[in-house]
Protein backbone atom coordinates (compact mmCIF):
# COMPACT_ATOMS: atom_id res chain seq x y z
CA UNK A 1 0.00 0.00 0.00
CA UNK A 2 1.28 3.36 -0.98
CA UNK A 3 0.33 6.19 1.26
CA UNK A 4 0.67 9.99 0.12
CA UNK A 5 1.10 12.32 3.18
CA UNK A 6 -0.11 15.95 2.77
CA UNK A 7 1.16 18.77 4.75
CA UNK A 8 4.57 16.90 5.33
CA UNK A 9 6.25 20.34 6.68
CA UNK A 10 3.27 19.80 9.50
CA UNK A 11 3.87 18.39 12.75
CA UNK A 12 0.89 16.09 12.46
CA UNK A 13 2.43 14.73 8.81
CA UNK A 14 5.93 14.89 9.52
CA UNK A 15 4.89 12.27 12.28
CA UNK A 16 2.67 10.31 10.56
CA UNK A 17 5.41 9.85 7.98
CA UNK A 18 7.79 8.34 10.72
CA UNK A 19 5.26 6.37 11.52
CA UNK A 20 4.25 5.13 8.49
CA UNK A 21 8.24 4.58 7.15
CA UNK A 22 9.18 3.08 10.70
CA UNK A 23 6.52 0.19 10.62
CA UNK A 24 7.50 -0.70 6.64
CA UNK A 25 5.05 1.08 4.47
CA UNK A 26 5.34 2.70 1.77
CA UNK A 27 4.63 6.48 2.08
CA UNK A 28 5.16 9.17 -0.12
CA UNK A 29 5.80 13.06 1.45
CA UNK A 30 3.98 15.84 -0.13
CA UNK A 31 4.28 19.08 0.53
CA UNK A 32 3.91 23.01 -1.07
CA UNK A 33 7.48 22.64 -0.55
CA UNK A 34 9.17 19.90 -0.91
CA UNK A 35 12.65 20.83 -1.15
CA UNK A 36 12.61 21.93 2.23
CA UNK A 37 11.52 18.30 3.85
CA UNK A 38 13.76 16.19 5.75
CA UNK A 39 12.71 12.95 5.81
CA UNK A 40 13.27 9.62 6.97
CA UNK A 41 15.69 7.68 4.02
CA UNK A 42 14.48 6.33 0.98
CA UNK A 43 10.76 8.14 1.43
CA UNK A 44 10.44 10.24 -1.77
CA UNK A 45 9.45 13.86 -1.87
CA UNK A 46 6.78 15.20 -4.37
CA UNK A 47 5.54 19.05 -4.60
CA UNK A 48 1.53 19.04 -4.11
CA UNK A 49 0.14 22.18 -3.12
CA UNK A 50 -3.73 21.88 -2.20
CA UNK A 51 -4.31 25.69 -3.44
CA UNK A 52 -3.29 24.69 -6.68
CA UNK A 53 -5.04 21.49 -8.58
CA UNK A 54 -1.97 20.96 -11.43
CA UNK A 55 0.27 19.83 -8.55
CA UNK A 56 -2.03 16.68 -8.00
CA UNK A 57 -1.98 14.28 -10.59
CA UNK A 58 1.76 13.56 -10.21
CA UNK A 59 1.41 13.69 -6.23
CA UNK A 60 -1.44 10.76 -6.67
CA UNK A 61 -0.17 8.53 -9.33
CA UNK A 62 -0.41 4.86 -8.24
CA UNK A 63 -1.39 5.81 -4.60
CA UNK A 64 -3.95 3.80 -2.22
CA UNK A 65 -4.45 6.26 0.31
CA UNK A 66 -4.02 9.73 1.72
CA UNK A 67 -3.39 11.81 4.83
CA UNK A 68 -5.13 15.15 3.75
CA UNK A 69 -4.56 18.79 5.64
CA UNK A 70 -8.49 20.53 5.09
CA UNK A 71 -7.84 22.74 2.31
CA UNK A 72 -11.47 23.60 0.93
CA UNK A 73 -10.44 25.63 -2.28
CA UNK A 74 -10.12 22.30 -4.44
CA UNK A 75 -11.05 19.60 -1.94
CA UNK A 76 -13.47 18.22 -4.49
CA UNK A 77 -11.65 18.09 -7.56
CA UNK A 78 -8.14 16.34 -5.17
CA UNK A 79 -10.97 13.52 -4.17
CA UNK A 80 -12.24 13.16 -7.68
CA UNK A 81 -8.45 12.90 -8.90
CA UNK A 82 -7.36 10.78 -5.79
CA UNK A 83 -10.09 8.18 -7.02
CA UNK A 84 -8.89 8.30 -10.69
CA UNK A 85 -5.81 7.20 -9.66
CA UNK A 86 -6.69 4.67 -7.73
CA UNK A 87 -7.04 6.02 -4.37
CA UNK A 88 -9.32 4.05 -2.25
CA UNK A 89 -9.36 5.40 1.13
CA UNK A 90 -8.49 9.60 2.21
CA UNK A 91 -7.81 10.30 5.95
CA UNK A 92 -9.46 14.09 6.68
CA UNK A 93 -7.29 15.84 9.39
CA UNK A 94 -10.51 18.44 9.86
CA UNK A 95 -11.41 19.90 13.26
CA UNK A 96 -13.68 19.29 16.41
CA UNK A 97 -14.55 23.28 15.88
CA UNK A 98 -17.26 21.38 13.27
CA UNK A 99 -18.96 20.39 16.19
CA UNK A 100 -19.96 23.43 18.13
CA UNK A 101 -22.96 25.79 17.63
CA UNK A 102 -22.50 27.94 15.26
CA UNK A 103 -20.11 25.80 13.61
CA UNK A 104 -21.11 27.04 10.19
CA UNK A 105 -20.58 30.83 10.88
CA UNK A 106 -17.21 30.12 12.39
CA UNK A 107 -14.08 31.14 10.49
CA UNK A 108 -12.21 28.39 11.53
CA UNK A 109 -14.74 25.48 11.71
CA UNK A 110 -16.62 26.61 7.84
CA UNK A 111 -13.52 25.50 6.01
CA UNK A 112 -13.36 21.95 7.49
CA UNK A 113 -17.21 21.49 7.10
CA UNK A 114 -16.53 22.64 3.42
CA UNK A 115 -14.00 19.46 3.03
CA UNK A 116 -15.79 17.15 4.98
CA UNK A 117 -18.71 17.30 3.09
CA UNK A 118 -16.59 17.95 -0.94
CA UNK A 119 -15.01 14.31 0.53
CA UNK A 120 -18.88 13.24 1.80
CA UNK A 121 -19.69 13.56 -2.23
CA UNK A 122 -16.43 12.06 -3.36
CA UNK A 123 -16.28 8.60 -4.60
CA UNK A 124 -13.31 7.99 -2.39
CA UNK A 125 -14.39 6.22 1.66
CA UNK A 126 -12.95 8.90 3.55
CA UNK A 127 -12.70 8.67 7.66
CA UNK A 128 -12.95 12.17 9.36
CA UNK A 129 -10.11 13.09 12.20
CA UNK A 130 -11.27 15.59 14.21
CA UNK A 131 -8.72 16.74 16.81
CA UNK A 132 -9.47 19.80 19.26
CA UNK A 133 -6.99 22.21 20.30
CA UNK A 134 -3.13 20.74 19.43
CA UNK A 135 -0.88 20.83 22.43
CA UNK A 136 1.76 22.33 20.75
CA UNK A 137 -0.28 25.71 20.07
CA UNK A 138 1.57 26.36 23.49
CA UNK A 139 4.67 27.20 21.58
CA UNK A 140 2.99 30.58 20.34
CA UNK A 141 3.07 31.47 24.10
CA UNK A 142 7.11 30.39 23.90
CA UNK A 143 6.85 32.94 20.97
CA UNK A 144 4.99 35.23 23.14
CA UNK A 145 7.87 35.34 26.00
CA UNK A 146 10.64 35.61 23.69
CA UNK A 147 8.64 38.73 21.80
CA UNK A 148 7.22 41.19 25.07
CA UNK A 149 8.28 38.59 27.75
CA UNK A 150 4.59 38.23 29.36
CA UNK A 151 1.62 35.63 27.52
CA UNK A 152 -1.56 37.61 26.83
CA UNK A 153 -4.93 36.20 27.71
CA UNK A 154 -8.14 37.13 27.06
CA UNK A 155 -9.97 34.44 28.66
CA UNK A 156 -7.35 32.65 30.72
CA UNK A 157 -9.81 30.38 32.57
CA UNK A 158 -11.22 28.99 29.48
CA UNK A 159 -11.03 25.19 28.59
CA UNK A 160 -9.52 23.13 25.90
CA UNK A 161 -8.26 19.49 25.94
CA UNK A 162 -5.04 19.51 24.19
CA UNK A 163 -3.84 16.79 22.38
CA UNK A 164 -0.51 16.03 21.67
CA UNK A 165 0.24 15.70 17.75
CA UNK A 166 1.88 12.07 18.38
CA UNK A 167 -1.10 10.96 19.26
CA UNK A 168 -3.11 12.45 16.33
CA UNK A 169 -0.28 10.85 14.26
CA UNK A 170 -0.86 7.54 15.87
CA UNK A 171 -4.78 7.81 14.52
CA UNK A 172 -4.13 8.54 11.05
CA UNK A 173 -1.52 5.28 11.20
CA UNK A 174 -4.41 3.25 12.74
CA UNK A 175 -7.40 3.78 10.33
CA UNK A 176 -4.79 4.16 7.46
CA UNK A 177 -3.93 0.54 8.52
CA UNK A 178 -6.86 -1.06 9.60
CA UNK A 179 -9.72 -1.41 7.29
CA UNK A 180 -12.60 -1.96 10.18
CA UNK A 181 -11.88 1.29 11.62
CA UNK A 182 -12.52 3.05 8.16
CA UNK A 183 -15.34 5.70 7.33
CA UNK A 184 -15.97 6.98 10.86
CA UNK A 185 -15.78 10.58 12.52
CA UNK A 186 -13.66 10.22 15.26
CA UNK A 187 -13.18 13.36 17.72
CA UNK A 188 -9.86 13.01 18.96
CA UNK A 189 -9.11 15.19 22.63
CA UNK A 190 -6.39 15.07 24.93
CA UNK A 191 -6.98 13.13 28.21
CA UNK A 192 -7.98 16.47 30.42
CA UNK A 193 -9.87 19.28 30.01
CA UNK A 194 -7.67 22.52 31.12
CA UNK A 195 -8.22 25.85 31.50
CA UNK A 196 -5.28 28.11 29.76
CA UNK A 197 -3.52 28.99 33.48
CA UNK A 198 -3.81 25.73 34.40
CA UNK A 199 -1.42 24.72 31.26
CA UNK A 200 0.74 27.67 32.05
CA UNK A 201 1.32 25.78 35.31
CA UNK A 202 2.24 22.71 33.60
CA UNK A 203 4.50 24.65 31.48
CA UNK A 204 6.60 26.69 34.70
CA UNK A 205 6.67 23.14 36.07
CA UNK A 206 8.04 21.46 33.54
CA UNK A 207 10.47 24.59 32.41
CA UNK A 208 11.21 25.33 36.11
CA UNK A 209 10.68 28.90 35.90
CA UNK A 210 7.70 31.62 36.02
CA UNK A 211 5.93 32.39 33.05
CA UNK A 212 4.96 36.22 32.81
CA UNK A 213 1.10 35.97 32.19
CA UNK A 214 -1.51 38.46 32.08
CA UNK A 215 -5.20 38.72 31.64
CA UNK A 216 -6.07 41.28 28.93
CA UNK A 217 -8.91 42.71 26.85
CA UNK A 218 -10.41 40.60 24.04
CA UNK A 219 -9.55 44.07 22.23
CA UNK A 220 -5.93 44.44 23.36
CA UNK A 221 -5.55 40.97 22.28
CA UNK A 222 -6.71 40.83 18.87
CA UNK A 223 -4.92 44.18 17.97
CA UNK A 224 -1.86 42.34 19.21
CA UNK A 225 -2.34 39.13 16.99
CA UNK A 226 -3.13 41.70 14.15
CA UNK A 227 0.13 41.54 12.43
CA UNK A 228 -0.35 37.85 11.63
CA UNK A 229 -4.38 36.98 12.59
CA UNK A 230 -6.80 37.66 9.96
CA UNK A 231 -9.62 39.90 12.05
CA UNK A 232 -12.16 36.65 11.06
CA UNK A 233 -10.07 33.43 12.55
CA UNK A 234 -9.52 35.62 15.34
CA UNK A 235 -13.00 36.92 16.54
CA UNK A 236 -13.77 32.71 15.73
CA UNK A 237 -11.13 32.08 18.53
CA UNK A 238 -12.15 34.75 21.17
CA UNK A 239 -16.22 33.34 20.48
CA UNK A 240 -15.02 29.94 21.14
CA UNK A 241 -12.95 31.24 24.14
CA UNK A 242 -15.44 32.89 25.86
CA UNK A 243 -18.25 29.95 24.74
CA UNK A 244 -15.62 27.54 27.23
CA UNK A 245 -14.71 30.18 29.59
CA UNK A 246 -15.37 28.11 33.04
CA UNK A 247 -16.72 25.51 31.25
CA UNK A 248 -14.96 22.05 30.69
CA UNK A 249 -14.70 20.34 27.64
CA UNK A 250 -15.87 16.84 27.31
CA UNK A 251 -12.78 14.36 26.69
CA UNK A 252 -13.27 11.59 24.56
CA UNK A 253 -11.84 8.15 24.36
CA UNK A 254 -11.34 7.85 20.84
CA UNK A 255 -7.28 8.64 20.69
CA UNK A 256 -7.56 5.06 23.31
CA UNK A 257 -9.86 3.45 20.79
CA UNK A 258 -7.74 3.99 17.71
CA UNK A 259 -4.33 3.65 19.08
CA UNK A 260 -4.69 1.11 22.37
CA UNK A 261 -3.05 3.71 24.55
CA UNK A 262 -4.18 6.94 26.63
CA UNK A 263 -4.39 10.01 25.01
CA UNK A 264 -0.87 11.63 26.14
CA UNK A 265 -1.36 14.04 28.78
CA UNK A 266 -0.29 17.83 28.67
CA UNK A 267 1.93 17.66 31.51
CA UNK A 268 3.80 15.16 29.18
CA UNK A 269 4.11 17.21 26.18
CA UNK A 270 5.54 20.24 28.44
CA UNK A 271 8.09 17.77 29.58
CA UNK A 272 9.27 16.93 26.19
CA UNK A 273 9.63 20.75 24.74
CA UNK A 274 10.53 22.34 27.56
CA UNK A 275 13.79 23.41 26.15
CA UNK A 276 11.14 26.08 24.39
CA UNK A 277 10.43 27.64 27.79
CA UNK A 278 13.36 27.57 29.58
CA UNK A 279 14.06 31.26 28.44
N1 LIG B 1 -3.67 23.91 15.71
C1 LIG B 1 -4.79 23.41 16.20
O1 LIG B 1 -5.13 23.58 17.39
C2 LIG B 1 -5.69 22.59 15.32
C3 LIG B 1 -6.82 22.02 15.87
C4 LIG B 1 -7.66 21.25 15.05
C5 LIG B 1 -7.33 21.04 13.72
N2 LIG B 1 -6.20 21.63 13.20
C6 LIG B 1 -5.87 21.39 11.78
O2 LIG B 1 -4.51 21.10 11.66
C7 LIG B 1 -3.94 21.86 10.60
C8 LIG B 1 -2.47 22.14 10.86
O3 LIG B 1 -2.38 22.73 12.07
P1 LIG B 1 -1.09 23.51 12.59
O4 LIG B 1 -1.46 24.91 12.73
O5 LIG B 1 -0.62 22.86 13.79
O6 LIG B 1 -0.04 23.36 11.43
P2 LIG B 1 1.37 22.63 11.33
O7 LIG B 1 1.36 21.32 12.01
O8 LIG B 1 2.42 23.60 11.66
O9 LIG B 1 1.36 22.34 9.80
C9 LIG B 1 1.61 23.35 8.86
C10 LIG B 1 1.83 22.63 7.54
O10 LIG B 1 0.77 21.73 7.30
C11 LIG B 1 0.32 21.88 6.00
N3 LIG B 1 -0.98 22.52 6.13
C12 LIG B 1 -1.54 22.97 7.26
N4 LIG B 1 -2.77 23.44 7.01
C13 LIG B 1 -2.96 23.29 5.70
C14 LIG B 1 -4.03 23.60 4.84
N5 LIG B 1 -5.15 24.17 5.27
N6 LIG B 1 -3.90 23.31 3.55
C15 LIG B 1 -2.80 22.72 3.10
N7 LIG B 1 -1.75 22.39 3.87
C16 LIG B 1 -1.84 22.69 5.14
C17 LIG B 1 1.36 22.69 5.27
O11 LIG B 1 2.36 21.77 4.88
P3 LIG B 1 3.20 21.85 3.51
O12 LIG B 1 3.66 23.25 3.42
O13 LIG B 1 4.31 20.87 3.70
O14 LIG B 1 2.30 21.49 2.37
C18 LIG B 1 1.85 23.59 6.37
O15 LIG B 1 3.16 24.03 6.17
C19 LIG B 1 -4.80 23.10 10.49
O16 LIG B 1 -4.79 23.60 9.18
C20 LIG B 1 -6.16 22.58 10.91
O17 LIG B 1 -6.85 22.14 9.76
C21 LIG B 1 -5.37 22.39 13.98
Amino acid sequence: MTVLVTGSRGRVGSALISLLHDRGLDVRAASAAPGSLSLPGGVPAVRCDLHDPATFPDALDDIDAVFLYAEPSHAGAFAQQAGAAGGRHIVLLSSSSVLGPGARESAIAAPHIAVEQALAASPVETTVLRPGAFAANALQWAGALRHSGTIDLPHPGSYSDPIHEQDIAEAAYAVLTEPALRGEAYHLTGPQSLTFTEQIAALESAAGRILPSRHVTREAWKESVSPYLAAAPADALLRYWAASDGVPTTVTGHVERLTGHPARTFATWATENASAFTG
